[in-house]
């Protein structure tokens, strides 16, 4: 054992090193900037909330499973938030009455979660959650669709990930009328049914034998799972299935996004509060096969804290997942030179005259500009040497030629032109490269 403490990070867990967060910055930004287009308004909440709100909803295999929890020094029992629903159906309860309807809230917290970390899952990783409450539920159900291909194509991945819909209704009635299934078994087959991919073939058989599953009603499950829309039409008539017809003359009506949503009778969705239109959003790129998105509606969540219940319906996207549909199909910007201005000192004596030129390149006012100073006077070519590394784009360059004439020398780091500009003419250069 080495008497070292460890520099990697807890499992599961990530450093965002500064070139990390570029991305994470870039990727966040363009977020927030499609979403609030549809006149959405962010919101947070704790990282801490009480064990309870999720024992409530959230569902056994991450309450039992993935939940972080401890008992404060006040013998609270609290858990790290796994997700960030029933905080925000939380926020909406007390509120329930000033808010005004509809509601149209995102977030993008870190969310915590004890899962075996892999491709696309971690322990950490941050979910933007967009949520609309209120409203008539099939426009409210469209407009989460239309935002789900909206994200896709401002990251300039239009096309790339298909939104697969399905309907709680439909699964209920299917397990219920035509499994004759009572409740409690429903829920454990669809919680079979969603782990499946993850599970493999044979412990999915396993699960469904010790529900009780017959062979005949694991064909039956086979059948609706690979039932064509047209085929649920005719054979499952029931309130689900009027929702999802209804929804999809709305979608088809739009030609940018019908070619990207389809109907999919193996969404289940985990969680247990979904009870109307379910949706998960798959990249179509085989090495990133775990969802980007999940989301539906959920009736009864907001209702739970005893005040006015309020439907809502929305949607999670994690980071991971995110990053690495961005990668694949490369969407990342370069993000180049970063540092505008690095200003040099190659004497003590400069000192003054330095922080005067920073200063004002910092406060240009037509184009504030990210500016580092040197601080320690050092040879001229080691300067330039550690602006290349910092990728500046200009060096300005500050000896006594320049401050008797009240003026500084700027290099271009790129092309490698450098020029003599008077202060009070700073302004008017074009620091864009
Ligand atoms: P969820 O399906 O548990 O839903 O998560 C939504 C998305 O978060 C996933 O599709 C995935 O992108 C990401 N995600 C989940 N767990 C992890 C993990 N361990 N590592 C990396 N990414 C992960 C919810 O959480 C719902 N509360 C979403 C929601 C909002 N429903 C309605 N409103």
């Amino acid at each position: 054992m080495s008497d070292f403490l460890p520099t990697k990070p807890y499992k599961g867990t990530r450093d965002f090193y500064p070139e990390d967060m570029h991305l994470q910055k870039w990727m966040f930004n363009t977020l927030r900037q499609s979403i609030e287009t549809f006149g959405y308004e962010e919101y947070d909440g704790p990282m801490l909330e009480s064990f309870e709100l999720y024992a409530a909803k959230t569902g056994e295999e991450i309450v039992e499973n993935q939940l972080y929890w401890f008992t404060d020094r006040g013998d609270r029992k609290l858990a790290l938030r796994p997700e960030m629903t029933p905080t925000m159906a939380r926020m909406v309860a007390a509120r329930a009455n000033e808010l005004p309807k509809p509601i149209r809230w995102y977030s993008i917290p870190n969310l915590w979660r004890y899962e075996r970390p892999q491709r696309g899952r971690l322990r950490e990783h941050w979910q933007l959650n967009v949520d609309l409450l209120g409203g008539d539920p099939l426009l409210a159900d469209y407009e989460i669709i239309q935002l789900t291909q909206k994200i896709l194509k401002d990251l300039g991945g239009q096309g790339k990930a298909k939104t697969l819909i399905n309907n709680r209704r439909l699964i209920n009635y299917f397990f219920s009328e035509a499994l004759t299934l009572d409740a409690p078994t429903a829920l454990k087959a669809s919680k079979a049914v969603d782990a499946r991919a993850k599970i493999g073939e044979e412990k999915y058989q396993i699960w469904l034998d010790e529900i009780g599953i017959t062979q005949n009603q694991s064909q039956k499950i086979e059948n609706f799972f690979n039932a064509t829309f047209e085929e649920i039409k005719s054979e499952y008539p029931c309130e689900g299935t009027q929702e999802l017809i209804q929804l999809f003359a709305l979608i088809e009506n739009n030609e940018n996004l019908s070619p990207f949503c389809q109907f999919d009778p193996k969404i289940m969705r985990g969680l247990d509060y979904y009870t109307g239109m379910i949706f998960e959003v798959y990249d179509q790129s085989p090495d990133n096969n775990r969802s980007m998105f999940g989301g539906g509606r959920y009736d009864n969540l907001v209702g739970l804290f005893g005040k006015e219940s309020i439907s809502g319906v929305g949607f999670g996207m994690g980071d991971v997942t995110l990053k690495n549909f961005c990668e694949t199909y490369k969407l990342f910007p370069d993000f180049g030179r970063t540092l505008d201005v690095y200003v040099t000192l190659t004497e003590e004596s400069h000192k003054t005259y330095m922080h005067k030129v920073a200063d004002l390149l910092r406060n240009l006012p037509s184009q504030p500009l990210k500016v580092a100073t040197a601080l320690t006077a050092s040879k001229f070519g080691q300067q330039l040497k550690t602006a290349d590394k910092l990728k500046a784009k200009f060096v300005a360059i500050i000896g006594e030629d320049e401050i008797q004439k009240q003026c500084v020398s700027l290099k271009n780091l790129l092309t490698g032109d450098q020029t003599q500009v008077k202060l009070e003419d700073l302004e008017k250069v074009n620091f864009n490269l």
